[in-house]
C-alpha cells in the first residue's frame, strides 16, 4: 500500500475523493493513497462529521480485496488493530481499540477508521479505508464537544511527531495485517484485537434504535461480532456504538 501518495492540501473528504475517482471510472490502482491536509467536511461512521484541522493526519486507501461480504466486515477490525500496533509505537504507555476501530489513549480517542463500499455491480469492487489520526493536533484545535473526549499523538506524547513517519508507519503496517488476514484469516489477529480491547470483561451499554442492551462483554468472537451476556441471554452484534459503565 502506498506507492502512489496523492497529496492535497485540502479537501472536502479523502474517502470523498477517492470515490470521485473510482466514479468517474479512473483506473485506481489497488494500494492508492490520498492525503489530505486538512478536511472541510470529514466524515465519522453513523453519518458524523470529523474534525480535521491541520497538524492531522487525514487519508483514505483504495483497495479492491477480493473478499465475502462476511470477510470485508471483518476488515475492519483488521485494519484497527495495524492502526494500533503502529500508533503504540509513539505512545509511551501504548492505545487501546474500541470496538469495532477505534483507537484510544487512556478513554479519549485518538484514531477512527470508516470503510466504505463503492464501485457498481458489473464493475470492479473497490473498498475505500479512511484513516484519521490526530497527530499534531493541539487542544485548542479541537472544536469544544469532542475537546474532552479526543485526544492527539501530540498531547499523549508531549511534543510534535513527524507526520510523514506516521503516515509511513501505519500505511505499512495495515499493509502487514491486510496480508496476515488473507493468508491466515482473523485468528492470529482476533487474540491481538482482544488483548488490546478496552471493554472485553467489562460491563457495556450499546445504543440499538431507540433502546440499548447492557450486559458484560464476554468476547469478540470470529465473524468480529461482539459478544455481550445480559445475564438472560447472549447476543452477538455486528454494528453499534460502545460504551463502558
Ligand atoms: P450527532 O448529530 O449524532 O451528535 P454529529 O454529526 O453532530 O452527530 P458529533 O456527535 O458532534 O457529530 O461528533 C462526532 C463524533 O466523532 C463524536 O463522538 C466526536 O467525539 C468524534 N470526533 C469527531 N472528530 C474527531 C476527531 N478529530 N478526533 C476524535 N474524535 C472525533
Ligand atoms: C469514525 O471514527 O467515526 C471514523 C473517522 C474516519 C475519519 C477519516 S479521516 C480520512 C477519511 N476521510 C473522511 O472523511 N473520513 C475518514
Amino acid at each position: 500500500l502506498g506507492r502512489d501518495i496523492i497529496y492535497y492540501s485540502q479537501l472536502d473528504s479523502t474517502n470523498e475523493e477517492a470515490k470521485r475517482r473510482i466514479n468517474a471510472g479512473c483506473k485506481v490502482e489497488e494500494g492508492t493513497v490520498i492525503v489530505a491536509g486538512r478536511q472541510t467536511a470529514g466524515r465519522g461512521r453513523m453519518g458524523r462529521k470529523w474534525e480535521s484541522p491541520a497538524g492531522g493526519l487525514w487519508f483514505s486507501v483504495v483497495l479492491s480485496p477480493e473478499l465475502a461480504v462476511s470477510e470485508l466486515a471483518l476488515l475492519s477490525l483488521v485494519f484497527a488493530r495495524a492502526v494500533a500496533k503502529s500508533l503504540d509505537t509513539f505512545l509511551p504507555g501504548g492505545c487501546q481499540i474500541k470496538w469495532p476501530n477505534d483507537v484510544y489513549v487512556k478513554g479519549r480517542k485518538l484514531a477512527g477508521i470508516l470503510l466504505e463500499l463503492s464501485g457498481e455491480m458489473d464493475r470492479a469492487h473497490y473498498l475505500v479505508a479512511g484513516v484519521g489520526i490526530n497527530v499534531n493536533v493541539a487542544r485548542e484545535d479541537l472544536a469544544g464537544e469532542i475537546r474532552d473526549a479526543a485526544t492527539s499523538l501530540y498531547i499523549e506524547a508531549g511534543r510534535k511527531v513527524d507526520i510523514n513517519k506516521v503516515l509511513t508507519g501505519v500505511l505499512k503496517s495495515m499493509d502487514d495485517y491486510y496480508n496476515l488476514f488473507r493468508e491466515r484469516g482473523f485468528s492470529p489477529i482476533r487474540e491481538e484485537f482482544k488483548a488490546c480491547c478496552m471493554h472485553l470483561g467489562r460491563k457495556v451499554r450499546v445504543k440499538r434504535g431507540e433502546g440499548y442492551i447492557e450486559g458484560i462483554n464476554e468476547d469478540i468472537d470470529f465473524m468480529g461480532n461482539m459478544v455481550i451476556n445480559t445475564g438472560k441471554e447472549i447476543i452477538r452484534i455486528s454494528t453499534g456504538d460502545v460504551s463502558i459503565i
